[in-house]
């Protein structure tokens, strides 16, 4: 990993870290690492952390998140219920109370017994300016409110963190406490963000439950991967942030028009999984965090997805059709299946080969052969060239091009030999950490020309990148 020179920074990025740091609990060089994420990996880790902070949250006041204001909320204004489990992440829902309070989001917290281990309800209410509902039987408080109008008036139930305990209980519908009680009786969407150890994530018990409440309808953010409470363990299971589970909630809240409703989209994330034989495949470093955040940001737009999708370790966005694939050719042939759709975003990193000869047993050494096994590659179907030139060919075509070098001209010669209206290039070489990793430098490349976006979360080029859509479908009506 480079290194950092907080001495490097301008004065007004230093104190915007101080701040953030202070705020968070970390030391300066902690938020600074927390903030960099991959982009600590770029050739100049102090301009793309003075971006990122330049670019950060606005100050903490309510009518920075105003209807007409540069960062307005879309959850303005709501309420949400958040019940808080037993887990060492509780610590973070008291920063998500107070994150939904400078934006104006109505909170009312529930604590189960097990919260109260972790921080009490005093701090929950302090921050909340409301009183605390917990899991000990108070005659006078379901005289006063009930369960089930705590449930009812509630226009987001968040479950922060989700234990496994939790997610059990829910998805089998136990009512014997009054998170759980709250949680049956409710007619609202249903927000969880699990926190628990990655060997539980993993138990199928976990894995069985998550399935049934994803089909349930209800959604989920996170876990994140990452080091966890307990020394020397890691994995998937973190909470995710604060700020962005913040996000999540204003985009489930948002009841603006739906700008991109009445349109269909194909979308390939991920890497393909070419076979060599039955247990061994070809593959890429490809996460699927760009498509995936893509597929999201049009689903908000009111877009209806179609995510074609390779292995990734990452949770199903909710909302969208959702076809799994490994090979290039089956994610060839589910996007054929999804058309005709006014737009094809390919993302996927597909891999250009695959093995010819691919075998049906597991290929066995030899005894006594010096040399490997010979492999006989041969091309996959490019699957953007497909659509770029294809009858039903969409409105809208756009791909990527992860480049090493000659960024430009390579995706100029790509925009034109695949037939795509847009293409956009980033650097994947490994010092970028773009590969895996959680920001994004984009060029734009059109027929118009070439617009460099600056290092961005993969989220929020998802976001410019709808944007743009938005924009291109607005000016096709007007033109009609
Ligand atoms: O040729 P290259 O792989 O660099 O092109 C990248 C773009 O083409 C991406 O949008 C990718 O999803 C798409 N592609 C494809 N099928 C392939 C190879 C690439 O759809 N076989």
């Amino acid at each position: 990993m480079a290194t950092i020179t907080v001495r490097n920074l301008d004065e007004q990025t230093k104190q915007a870290i101080r701040e953030r740091a202070a705020r968070n609990g970390h030391s300066m060089e902690e938020e600074a690492r927390l903030l960099l994420g991959a982009g600590a990996l770029a050739d100049n880790p102090e301009r793309v952390l003075t971006s990122i902070v330049n670019m950060a949250e606005p100050e903490a006041t309510v009518e920075n998140y105003a209807p007409g204001s540069q960062h307005y909320f879309p959850a303005r204004g709501k309420t949400v219920l958040l019940i808080i489990c037993g887990g060492i992440a509780a610590y973070k829902s008291l920063d998500l109370i107070r994150r939904l309070k400078e934006r104006d989001v109505e909170v009312n917290v529930v604590m189960t017994r097990a919260a109260g281990e972790f921080i009490t309800p005093l701090s929950a209410g302090a921050l909340s300016h409301s009183k605390v509902f917990t899991d000990l039987f108070d005659r006078q408080d379901e005289h006063d409110i009930g369960h089930i109008r705590l449930a009812r008036e509630a226009d987001l139930i968040v479950v922060a963190p989700a234990t496994a305990n939790m997610i059990a209980k829910i998805s089998h519908g136990f009512a014997d406490d009054l998170a759980s009680a709250i949680l049956l009786a409710s007619k609202n969407q249903i927000l969880l963000a699990p926190a628990m150890n990655p060997a539980m994530w993993n138990n199928p018990a976990t894995r069985r439950n998550v399935e049934a409440l994803l089909k349930d309808g209800v959604q989920f953010i996170g876990p994140e991967t990452g080091e966890m409470a307990e020394r020397s363990e890691a994995g998937r299971g973190r909470m995710t942030e604060p700020m962005d589970i913040v996000g999540e909630i204003g985009r489930l809240l948002d009841d603006r028009p739906k700008p991109l409703a009445g349109l269909s989209v194909v979308l390939t994330a991920g890497p393909t999984h070419e076979p060599i034989d039955p247990v061994r495949y070809i593959a890429n470093r490809s996460s699927g965090k760009q498509g995936y955040a893509i597929a999201d940001a049009l689903a908000a737009a009111g877009a209806e997805v179609n995510l074609v999708s390779g292995p990734v370790e990452l949770a199903r966005p909710a909302g969208i059709n959702f076809f799994q694939v490994e090979s290039a050719r089956q994610m060839h042939q589910a996007v054929k299946n999804c058309l005709p759709v006014d737009i094809a975003v390919m993302v996927a990193a597909v891999a250009d080969w695959r093995v010819a000869n691919s075998a049906d047993e597991k290929i066995k050494k030899k005894p006594g052969s010096t040399g490997p096994v010979p492999l006989k590659l041969t091309e996959n179907p490019d699957i953007l060239k497909f659509i770029g030139h294809h009858e039903q060919r969409p409105k809208l075509v756009i791909g990527f091009a992860a480049e090493t070098r000659d960024v430009i001209k390579n995706a100029k010669a790509k925009l034109k030999r695949k037939g795509a209206d847009w293409i956009l290039a980033n650097d994947v070489s490994p010092e970028t950490g773009i590969m895996g990793g959680d920001s994004n430098t984009i060029k734009l490349l059109s027929s118009s020309g070439v617009d460099e976006w600056p290092n961005l979360a993969k989220d929020q080029v998802a976001r410019r990148l709808v944007d743009k859509i938005i924009a291109y479908f607005d000016s096709e009506i007007i033109s009609v």
